[in-house]
């Protein structure tokens, strides 16, 4: 193979098609930012700033952060990151508002706990979301992807976590495997008017890489919480990672998928629940889609018979 030729068009046409097959989604700075560093000493008046060498102006061309503390104060602060009243319950999220090193602690577990529980809307809870600062994936995030679909609906399907796609649009499955849910829902008589979808986790992990456990735990009240609000009368969890956290299971996804298992709400209450494969999985393995189809069956079954 010989080197692409940065000026010729159909060199870097084929580069790019390369990229975008490999998963290359996200153009970033050509050198690594070391965002612990000390920020600079502020100028005083009496020595004015002598002009930017060329390396630091280009970090102002990135856009203007919005306001929060200093990228120095930052990465203490989010060592140092909250304290519990008598109850228990952390006195003030600390971490801020533009943390860029992730430091998972308890405290912000406890957090989303307290704000899922105290949203007694759908609404309520999706600005406590909105406002909760406490998993960095938001940081990386274009959006916050709440659901999609009629809140009303007897059936809610829980997803693992936003893509490309629906990171830009704010909205869960609306990319490929979006897509080929759509069709899954029609094979059973339903659409988007008669199903409610969201993920476990709300923000897109850059890259797409895999949910830590740890970001997992932290946004488990809210898929919980939403779950318990929407209150389906079947739930179906898309995925492994799905399925391991709303039915508390380590078992894995094609030994769990078409039987029947219950999500308990905070509350007491019981949802069928049926875990079946992942669309993305499914684009990549067709010859399983036998499998999925046969669960949707199931839970039309249920549908029709919980009437
Ligand atoms: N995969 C998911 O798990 N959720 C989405 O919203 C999109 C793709």
């Amino acid at each position: 193979m010989t080197a692409a030729s940065p000026s010729n068009p159909i060199d870097i046409a084929e580069l790019l098609a390369f990229y975008a097959s490999a998963g290359v989604d996200e153009a970033l700075e050509e050198e690594p930012i070391n965002r612990f560093a000390k920020a600079p000493p502020k100028q005083t008046e009496r020595a004015p700033a002598p002009p930017a060498p060329m390396r630091e102006s280009r970090s102002e061309e990135r856009p203007a952060p919005e306001p929060g503390p200093e990228p120095g104060k930052a990465a203490e602060r989010s060592t140092v990151s909250f304290s519990l009243d008598a109850s228990g319950i952390p006195d003030a999220p600390a971490r801020p508002m533009h943390a860029t090193a992730a430091v998972p602690d308890e405290g912000q577990v406890l957090l989303a706990r307290q704000l899922a529980a105290s949203a007694s809307t759908l609404e309520e809870l999706r600005q406590h979301m909105a406002a909760f600062d406490g998993c960095n994936l938001k940081f990386t995030a274009k959006n916050l992807v709440f659901a999609d679909g009629n809140p009303t609906a007897e059936l809610m399907l829980v997803g693992e976590a936003p893509g490309r796609d629906e990171d830009l649009e704010g909205l869960p499955f609306v990319g490929r495997s979006g897509r080929l849910l759509d069709r899954m829902l029609a094979a059973i008589g339903r659409d988007r008017n008669s199903a409610y979808i969201a993920n476990v986790i709300p923000w897109r992990p850059p890259g797409n890489r895999t949910p830590t456990p740890h970001e997992t735990e932290i946004c488990r009240p809210f898929i919980e919480r939403q779950i318990e609000l929407v209150n389906p009368k079947v739930l179906v969890s898309l995925g492994g990672p799905s399925a391991k956290t709303l039915l508390n299971t380590t078992e894995g996804i094609l030994r769990l998928r078409g039987n029947w298992r219950a999500h308990t709400t905070a509350s007491g209450v019981t949802i069928p629940a049926m875990p079946t494969l992942h669309p993305a999985y499914l684009l990549r393995t067709p010859a399983h889609k036998k499998l999925a189809w046969r669960d949707f069956l199931e839970v039309k079954a249920k549908l029709r018979a919980l009437g």
